[in-house]
């Protein structure tokens, strides 16, 4: 034991030792180049143009090779392709006086070409381990293309789903948002920055883009510090803490001051609070857009991004031209234009790229290492996890493999659609349609028949808006009521209908915000006449938000939402459809009844006037038109089996200072199939000096039942699972009683009491 402690010590050290002198290298090598450095070059390197049209072969002549040559650029991204990244890294490493390398980013957002679900979808799978290896596929694909850098996670809570970004993030909840940056940054950066399959994550939108006014893209975000620093920054900080190399600013302003120029967010908090190492660096032209946020001109605002602590200046090309002006002036100091420039170099010290420029772009590993079967098997059954059954009256599912099946909706035969939004590097030719997926799965079994049966909307101009990118649904330009007749005519020769439903890809996404958050009526008209043919009707739903559904949770049998599952959705899709898969997603967003609920989320505080029992009661916080219900709370989501939990128990009742207390429950799967379950823990701190949410996830677990089978899950719970921040911003718990409560969701809890004292 002793000896083993020893060792255990002895590697400690060394690798402690290791981490020292390495650090001690990166500053010897950064120290010397920059001592070589001009002003005008090291304000190159904290310059991210867009990459414009860069042509394989003629990166040398093109606007940005030039300035790679003059030392202008310090990085690139958006390039998909190993040649055109070899081809400009050449410019920057042979024709430029220092020959610096730069860094290439991507949005590679849920998966390279191998697209695993948008963000929204992953995080309902609650398994950060099934999250953490698609980042890990991502990573290997991106590097295997030239990518070093990816602008992922996007980690902003948003409790808004009129926001159409909410499908880029985790949800609502600063707990699972937290455990799924962790997963993400660690997927994507692995153990060692300087690998060639591992690549620089870069946490955003930094800070509370998630909470924009009216779920209005890039709207005005106005934040009390304790709502800011209890339910909105944990997920950045996780990130941080996880060591995410970067972070990039958010567009929109907070509590008057614009993200991008904020020394609150970008120094005190991030650098000097949380003592963030990596570089920030803005969103898409962010520092240009303060001159139309009303703070001043562009040298002003390039000069006040730069000061606030901004080391990268994504695309708007400002701090490249106006910071020498303003170090003249007075307005920046060279400290800071050397701090950020530090800050670049070191990242590419870290990814290797001083070393070998080439180290991403291996023209062999971008022939076998993208879009392969294994990583394809893997991203079928991630998405199949990710699905969430919200509904499955007299068990219409999983369907049976025979007889015919009629496959109906807008959604149903298109490829282009599955990825999502944000799949940059997506082949959409390589994407699997839900008619291909469920076709394959059944082979000969079962006929599968198929109609579009409505456009996407009834307005073309709607359409067309939400197709973008390549997106298009095909318009079909008959009237609507012969395209629903006819999906009707083949629904009445079928023993099932699946109905393919809900948003296309570009409904949801950057500037896709929506004032309606319900099924645009055309398809919802054809739901109502596929009802009516009295079928069986499993609606597949899809969606990158949560939406309304109070209709269709009241009048259809079964609802599985699926987002969007990737490329391999298709047969995911098929997979859980037919039961080959049980499907095991949980949602971390709250579903309303209708856009006035928003927002509505599960951790909200009590009030002095809670409605308690039955709606409607006058003088309670409530509606005189809709209950306070959510359709599905937070945390919801069916299996074709079904869990019993026993009470909770408690290890005591009462507890002092630093003692841990255990929390069980006993999970029971009294249905026929096999399953998995995650089962949640919440607390609630019933008195505080500051209002408490009536209660926050605090823990959860993923486990898997056989049909029959029993297991005990205990939680071990401290003080440190008690803290929030308080009035003064200080960190700490209270003592008092704390209700432990678990269960399937966070609506259906088992709650028991425990008193902790100091
Ligand atoms: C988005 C970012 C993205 C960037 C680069 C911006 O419009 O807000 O999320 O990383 O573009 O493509």
């Amino acid at each position: 034991m002793k000896q083993l402690l020893t060792a255990l010590l002895v590697v400690i050290v060394l690798s402690a030792g290791a981490q020292t002198s390495n650090d001690v290298k990166m500053k010897t090598f950064i120290d010397a180049l920059m001592k070589k450095m001009t002003l005008g070059e090291k304000i190159g390197q904290l310059n991210l143009p867009g990459s414009g049209d860069i042509v394989t072969g003629q990166a040398g002549n093109s606007d940005i090779g030039k300035k790679i040559k003059e030392g202008k650029v310090g990085g690139l991204f958006n390039i998909k392709s190993v040649e055109k990244i070899r081809a400009v890294q050449k410019v920057a490493v042979e024709e430029s006086r220092l020959k610096i390398p730069m860094i290439f980013g991507m949005d590679v957002i849920h998966g390279y070409e191998t697209v695993f679900p948008i963000p929204l979808g992953l995080s309902c799978t609650w398994d950060m381990k099934a999250i953490e290896r698609s980042a890990q596929i991502a990573a290997q694909e991106a590097s295997a293309d030239g990518i070093n850098w990816t602008f992922s996670p996007m980690v902003d809570i948003a409790r808004d789903p009129r926001w159409g970004r909410i499908a880029e993030g985790n949800g609502e909840d600063a707990y699972l948002g937290g455990q799924i940056a962790k997963a993400m940054v660690k997927g994507y950066q692995g153990n060692d920055l300087s690998k060639n399959n591992t690549i620089m994550s870069c946490v955003k939108h930094y800070a509370m883009y998630g909470a924009a006014e009216a779920g209005r893209d890039y709207n005005t975000t106005d934040m009390s510090k304790l709502r800011m620093y209890n339910e909105y920054l944990p997920p950045y900080k996780a990130a941080v803490d996880a060591g995410a190399g970067s972070i990039m600013a958010s567009f929109n302003e907070v509590d008057g001051v614009p993200a991008t120029a904020s020394k609150f967010l970008m120094t005190d908090v991030l650098r000097k609070q949380w003592g963030f190492k990596g570089f920030v660096v803005t969103d898409y032209t962010g520092i240009t857009e303060m001159v139309l946020h009303g703070i001043g001109d562009t040298q002003t605002v390039a000069a006040r991004s730069l000061m606030a602590g901004i080391d990268m200046d994504m695309v708007s090309e400002a701090l490249l031209n106006t910071t020498q002006k303003s170090l003249k002036e007075g307005k920046v100091t060279l400290a800071q234009i050397d701090a950020a420039c530090r800050r670049i170099l070191e990242a590419k010290y870290k990814l290797g790229l001083f070393e070998d420029p080439y180290r991403y772009c291996d023209a062999q590993r971008a022939k076998t290492e993208i879009f392969t079967t294994a990583s394809r098997k893997e991203a079928r059954a991630i998405a199949a996890q990710s699905f969430v059954l919200l509904k499955n009256a007299n068990n219409v599912l999983p369907l049976k493999k025979s007889g015919t099946i009629a496959l109906i909706g807008p959604l149903a035969d298109n490829k282009e659609n599955m990825p999502g939004t944000w799949s940059v590097a997506a082949n959409f030719s390589k994407a699997t349609s839900v008619l291909t997926g469920l076709k394959e799965v059944v082979g000969d079994k079962a006929k599968i028949v198929y109609a579009k049966g409505s456009n996407l909307d009834y307005d073309a101009a709607f359409e067309e808006r939400a197709g973008m990118f390549g997106k298009t649904l095909g318009r079909d330009n008959r009237p609507a009521a012969d395209i629903i007749q006819e999906a009707v005519n083949i629904a009445n020769q079928s023993d099932v209908i699946v109905a393919a439903l809900g948003e296309s890809a570009e409904m949801s996404g950057e500037c896709s915000s929506r004032s309606n958050i319900e099924i645009p009526e055309a398809q919802k008209d054809l739901l109502k006449a596929l009802l009516k043919t009295g079928k069986p009707v499993v609606l597949v739903l899809f969606t990158g938000r949560p939406l309304a559904l109070k209709w269709e949770n009241e009048n259809v049998p079964a609802i599985l939402n699926v987002w969007f599952g990737g490329s391999e959705a298709g047969y995911a899709i098929a997979d859980v459809l037919f039961g080959d898969v049980n499907p095991s997603g949980k949602l971390s967003t709250t579903f309303p009844q209708n856009v006035g609920q928003v927002p509505i989320y599960y951790n909200h505080k009590n009030t002095g006037r809670p409605l308690e029992g039955q709606w409607f009661q006058k003088f309670r916080s409530n509606y005189l038109d809709v209950s306070n219900d959510p359709v599905y709370p937070f945390g919801y989501g069916l299996s074709y089996s079904s869990f019993n939990y026993s009470d909770v128990k408690l290890s005591s009742s009462s507890l002092k200072g630093n003692q841990t207390l255990t929390a069980s429950v006993m999970v029971t799967n009294n249905g026929k199939y096999d399953g998995k379950e995650t089962v949640q823990l919440y607390i609630r701190d019933v008195v505080g000096s500051i209002t408490r949410p009536v209660k926050e996830l605090k823990g959860f677990e993923k486990i898997e039942l056989k049909a029959g089978e029993t297991k005990t899950i205990t939680f071990n719970i401290t003080t440190e699972d008690l803290k929030f921040y308080n009035a003064d911003l200080k960190y700490d718990w209270e003592a008092g009683t704390f209700d432990i409560m678990i269960g399937g969701n966070s609506r259906d809890v088992k709650t028991a009491a425990i008193n902790w004292n100091k």
